[in-house]
């Protein structure tokens, strides 16, 4: 028993090792081969539970409604050097020397350099010393306007060689900010610079100081700036009745469009609440002013136009002899692109139809398509024309602009250039506020700039905007318990934020 038991133990060990052996043998060699079974029954596993990439499914794509841009001041832009640029009419010059008090006044930009130019250009020929102008780069494309990345066509292009021509700052935001930041930006840079107050203006005006009272030839008599100086000097005059220094926060010229601010009210209020972004943050801001007992008063500063679009040519703000305004309304431009873009896709689904039923063997149908096919480049005489112009405008080089010596300067007020000026400005504003878009329909005409550095989708970009909007709505409406503008009526005071309850 002993000798069989010890036979049956070798047996199986030596079965169990021939075994071990050959199971190893056979898996290294499939390793080897690269053919594992088991392997392979897992990646069939893996390959099923993946899923197969869907292809989006996108909206439908939008014809662009926009025009090639032009620039527009074609003197600056073949000017080699600020000497070629044109002279301001001397009625609205600078005071030389520059005024003691400094008179910075901050223009925040983040879209449609015709704009931008336009109000910088208005406020330099108002009297402005460029060198208090500081453009605001609000783009968030970082270094790439700096660098010349970004062409025209982008909606955040900016041209900062014409601006340093014009003579007046950029500064650039490190990302992009919404209102309420750049607010508090502009509040931050006149602590850097230690400056007791500062003006900031909206991008969308155009500023023209006014003429029409009769000039005594003193310099800048009439001009914005003059206006704007004199309502700062007398903030600084005590209050009548008690003999204490004013405490003032804001002075508004042409409703908000332009605006001055005194930096230590904003700081005691605490500046903007960054968590409005957008629209009611001014209500927030000036409720707290308001409860804190600051004052806000209107001043007279001169003409300032809140626009949508821009002068053809801004040599026109210059006022020189012969020199008068040529402007495009954009609503008759849009409507018109609207209808040819309309157009081209209703004779497109047409002719995809007429294709159909051509491969049908509707043969009556054949007229119809050629007609169709057609359609569009006769049919759009308009487009044509526009396009020819464009063509002109990009590819064929400049005729020479007249030299500056040939522009003499008007005389002030004169009905053959002032008076025209002015209603060529108000018809800009009453086409603002037609617009069957909404006014800020400028801030989102513009496409292009594809594969340009920090490249934004135009419509996107608008959108999240508008969200951005509703959130601060929102904010608002809770900091507050109210969802209107109107809190200190209802009787909010200091130190009543975030604690009461809503009122809806
Ligand atoms: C920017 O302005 C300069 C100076 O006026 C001009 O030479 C240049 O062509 C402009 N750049 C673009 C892209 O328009």
């Amino acid at each position: 028993m002993l000798v069989n038991l010890r036979q049956r133990t070798y047996f199986l060990a030596t079965a169990c090792i021939i075994f071990i052996f050959s199971v190893a043998f056979y898996l290294r060699t499939e390793i080897a081969l690269g053919a594992s079974p088991i392997v392979e029954e897992h990646q069939t596993e893996e390959q099923i539970e993946t899923p197969i990439p869907q292809k989006p499914k996108y909206k439908p794509e939008k014809a662009s409604i926009s025009p090639p841009i032009i620039d527009n001041f074609p003197l600056a832009a073949a000017a080699h050097s600020a000497s070629d640029l044109p002279t301001i009419a001397p009625w609205n010059a600078p005071p030389s020397p520059h005024v003691p008090e400094s008179t910075p006044l901050f223009i925040g930009f983040t879209r449609n350099w015709r704009l931008l130019q336009q109000v910088v250009v208005s406020y330099i020929t108002s009297g402005w010393p460029p060198e208090d102008i500081y453009v605001v780069e609000n783009t968030g494309v970082m270094n790439s306007n700096k660098n010349g990345q970004l062409s025209l066509q982008n909606p955040f292009f900016l041209n900062h060689t014409r601006l340093n021509m014009l003579g007046v700052n950029v500064l650039v935001t490190p990302t992009l900010f919404s209102f309420a930041q750049l607010q508090n930006f502009y509040l931050y840079t006149s602590i850097q610079h230690e400056w007791k107050h500062y003006f900031w203006s909206h991008m969308d005006v155009v500023a023209v100081s006014k003429e029409d009272s009769p000039p005594d030839y003193i310099p800048d008599s009439n001009s914005i700036y003059t206006h704007c100086v004199s309502a700062l000097r007398d903030t600084a005059v005590p209050d009548p009745e008690t003999g204490a220094a004013q405490r003032w926060a804001m002075r508004f010229f042409a409703y908000d469009n332009l605006a001055l601010v005194n930096v230590d009210a904003f700081i005691e209020v605490g500046g903007w609440d960054t968590m409005i972004p957008f629209y009611m943050g001014d209500c927030d801001m000036h409720a707290r002013i308001e409860m804190a007992g600051l004052s806000i008063k209107d001043e007279p500063a001169g003409l300032i136009y809140d626009v949508a679009s821009s002068l053809e040519d801004l040599l026109v703000l210059y006022r020189k002899v012969g020199i008068s305004p040529e402007w495009t309304d954009p609503n008759v431009l849009d409507d018109e692109q609207r209808a040819i873009a309309e157009e081209a896709e209703r004779k497109a689904e047409e002719s995809k139809l007429q294709g159909e039923m051509l491969e049908k063997g509707k043969r009556e149908m054949v007229t119809g398509e050629t007609e169709a096919v057609r359609g569009p480049a006769t049919l759009h005489k308009n487009e044509i024309e526009t396009q020819d112009q464009e063509l002109h405008h990009e590819f064929l080089p400049p005729s020479p602009p007249p030299s500056i010596s040939t522009f003499a300067s008007d005389t002030p007020n004169s009905p053959t250039h002032f008076a025209p000026l002015l209603s060529t400005l108000d018809r800009m504003q009453n086409s603002k506020h037609a617009s069957s878009r909404g006014r800020n329909t400028w801030q989102g005409r513009q496409v292009g700039g594809l594969g340009e550095p920090f490249y934004r989708d135009s419509e996107g970009f608008e959108r999240a905007i508008g969200m951005a909007i509703d959130h601060g709505r929102a904010v608002f409406a809770e900091k507050w318990g109210h969802r209107g503008c109107d809190i200190v009526r209802i009787g909010m005071q200091a130190g009543d934020a975030w604690r009461v309850e809503r009122d809806w």
